[in-house]
């Protein structure tokens, strides 16, 4: 009995129930012909339902194809050939990773956050000590600018020790200089926002560092202060160029880095030697 199917074990099963004799009387098959047609029809409903869902996907992707004309840039992006990469490799989206972390929990603090002389530090105690989850936000939001300097400088040394700023990808490297020091300014301007004893002296001393610059060091010290002293305006500019200048400017050259990235592919490790390249030498010659 237990080998048969199951839909034909219900129905001997039903045959047999509670009868004596162990046959069925003729109003019990019925139902039975009756249980045995709706549970097909459920499970053929199940079924189509199923595949109706798995369409779904299909089908957006093809609505979307029809008015973007993606397909076949997405196509070439998705099937392109990589060469046999490792760890060293993850280091660019972990950079990404990184700095998607820090905009997404930039936004929550900027919802409590007010950047005022007078209110800042306050605003800041209240996001730690008040805000639901706010020092939980507030740590990420710091530990995750060292972690984007410490990756951004990791995913740097992999690209220069693979020799992937040579030739075709020199453009890259150079934007990669610039998401640095974009970085790195993010960094600086961030600092002075808790507006504690700690991060305005610090602040006072980098800025007063890059007005002994040669040349455009004393303009630019004067821009960033919003003056030729450190005022009222000092930290709400430093809030305008930390939350909206340099994450937009860091936003579309990360856009630039990775189109080329998908454009030219990636470097080949230095220990990978090309396949037959003896027999393609002779056959170019
Ligand atoms: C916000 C900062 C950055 C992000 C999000 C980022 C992201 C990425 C990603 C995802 C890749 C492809 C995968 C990989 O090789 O890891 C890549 C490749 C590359 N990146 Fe970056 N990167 C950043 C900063 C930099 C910096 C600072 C440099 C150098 C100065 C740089 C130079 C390069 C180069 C040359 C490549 C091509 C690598 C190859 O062909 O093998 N990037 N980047």
């Amino acid at each position: 009995m237990k080998l048969l199917p199951g839909p034909l074990r219900r129905r001997r099963e039903a045959e047999t129930d509670g009868k004596p004799d162990g046959r069925p009387v003729d109003g019990d098959l019925r139902k039975g012909h009756e249980q045995d047609a709706r549970e097909r029809e459920k499970a053929g409903d199940r079924q189509r339902r199923r595949e109706a869902a798995l369409e779904v996907p299909i089908a957006v992707a093809g609505w979307v194809d029809e008015r973007t004309g993606a397909g076949p840039f997405m196509r070439g992006m998705l099937y392109r050939k990589v060469p046999p990469s490792n760890w060293y490799y993850t280091l660019g989206s972990a950079t990404l990773f990184a700095f998607l972390s820090q905009a997404i929990t930039g936004v929550f603090l900027a919802m409590y956050y007010r950047p005022s002389a007078t209110q800042a530090y306050e605003s800041v105690q209240h996001i730690t000590n008040d805000v639901f989850l706010g020092q939980l936000v507030r740590g990420m939001h710091k530990w995750g600018a060292t972690v984007m300097v410490i990756l951004i400088f990791m995913h740097m040394g992999r690209t220069f020790f693979f020799g992937a700023y040579k030739y075709p990808r020199e453009l890259n490297w150079i934007i990669g200089v610039v998401l640095l020091v974009l970085t790195l300014a993010m960094g600086l301007t961030g600092y002075l926002l808790p507006f504690d004893q700690r991060s305005f002296w610090a602040t006072v001393v980098a800025v007063n560092l890059n007005s002994s610059g040669p040349i455009i060091g004393p303009y630019l010290a004067d821009f960033l202060r919003g003056g030729a002293e450190f005022g009222a305006t000092t930290i709400s500019r430093f809030y305008a160029i930390h939350m909206l200048l340099i994450p937009g400017l860091i936003a579309a050259l990360i856009g630039a880095h990775l189109y080329l990235v998908v454009k030219l592919g990636v470097t080949a490790p230095p220990w990978m030697k090309a396949e037959k390249a003896r027999e393609l030498a002779k056959e170019e010659i």
